[in-house]
């Protein structure tokens, strides 16, 4: 498969002194859709607005569909749709209008079909003469990726597309975003949510710190991810775990009043029948059990601590 977005050694430094990017490299196969999961200020806009040619590299090189954003800027931007993470729309425009005018930026002659297509596709073909300022907080989104989609974009960016929006539209924007990607568009978005990653992404990019810490396929990465823990609270505290318990690899918890198991949730169910079995031949009396599972955070925190 051809690719679409080659970033090599990317680095973005910028006029503050502050390193946004470090040396950040990632090819972007043609028809995936790849999320880009990290905490605030990890450098996911700055990687983005950089493809987009809205930020200049610091130093080392990208190309869309194989043109330099620097050398080819026009040929590589008019590949390029982006759908920012800070809305930013003209109140008093109406929906049709500014969608035709966003097409018209890119060069592109007007095409009244393209144009009904899209916001049929968004659902926004209703509201085509409303003004910008009477819609609703989710239908502005969708007029935003509506801009972006205005001039038949082979790889489209999607800047937390779904941030602060209700669950409905939240599933409506995987719907569109995998409707793209039947299309052959090529999507690269940025999300908080792994749920949101896990639901539609075919690999997922983790970057912390400006470092893009790993790549993976998604159902790899979910094994590595999907660690749930069982708290264990015990009645008396222990000084430490019991050795007849050594197989289960047990650690102690606030100051020994619970113990931790660790298990990978995607493997086959844990022996917990067998551990609590265990835990009461040692002699040890439970107040309560719950179980968490590893949080984005904690994942995080867990990547950061292995590139350390
Ligand atoms: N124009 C700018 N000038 C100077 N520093 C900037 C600029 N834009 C972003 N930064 C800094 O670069 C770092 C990365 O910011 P960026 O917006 O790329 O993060 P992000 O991963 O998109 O975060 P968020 O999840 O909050 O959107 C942050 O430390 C931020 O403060
Ligand atoms: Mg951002």
């Amino acid at each position: 498969m051809a690719i679409a977005v080659s970033i090599q050694h990317l680095t973005k430094v910028y006029a503050s002194g502050l390193t946004a990017l470090r040396d950040v490299s990632l090819d972007i196969q043609e028809g995936e859709i790849l999320a880009l999961l990290g905490p605030n200020g990890a450098g996911k806009t700055t990687l983005i607005s950089t493809v987009c040619g809205l930020t200049t590299p610091t130093s080392g090189t990208v190309t869309v569909g194989g043109h330099d954003i620097i050398r080819d800027f026009r040929a590589s931007r008019r590949l390029v749709g982006l759908v920012p993470q800070e809305l930013n729309i003209e109140p008093f425009e109406r929906v049709q209008n500014t969608v035709r005018f966003s097409r018209g930026l890119f060069g592109y002659p007007d095409d009244p079909a393209h144009i009904e297509a899209v916001l049929r596709q968004l659902s926004l073909w209703d509201k085509r003469d409303t003004r910008i300022l009477e819609l609703s907080g989710g239908m502005k989104r969708r007029v935003i990726i509506a801009k972006a989609l205005s001039h038949e974009p082979r790889v489209l960016f999607l800047d937390e597309p779904t941030a602060g929006v209700d669950v409905d539209l939240r599933k409506g924007m995987w719907e569109i975003v995998r409707a793209l990607k039947n299309q052959g568009v090529t999507i690269i978005l940025t999300t908080h949510y792994i749920d949101e990653a896990e639901a539609i992404a075919d690999r997922v990019g983790v970057i912390n710190n400006g470092q893009l810490l790993l790549v993976e396929d998604k159902a790899t990465l979910m094994r590595r991810m999907g660690r749930k823990r069982l708290h264990i609270e015990l009645n008396h505290p222990v000084d430490r775990v019991p050795e007849a318990l050594d197989r289960y690899r047990l650690t102690r918890d606030d100051d020994g009043r619970s113990l931790l198991f660790d298990y990978d949730a995607n493997s086959e169910a844990p022996d917990v029948a067998a551990l609590l079995h265990d835990l009461k031949e040692a002699g040890l009396v439970l107040r309560d059990l719950h179980t968490s599972q590893s949080s984005l955070e904690e994942i995080f925190v867990t990547l950061v601590r292995e590139e350390a």
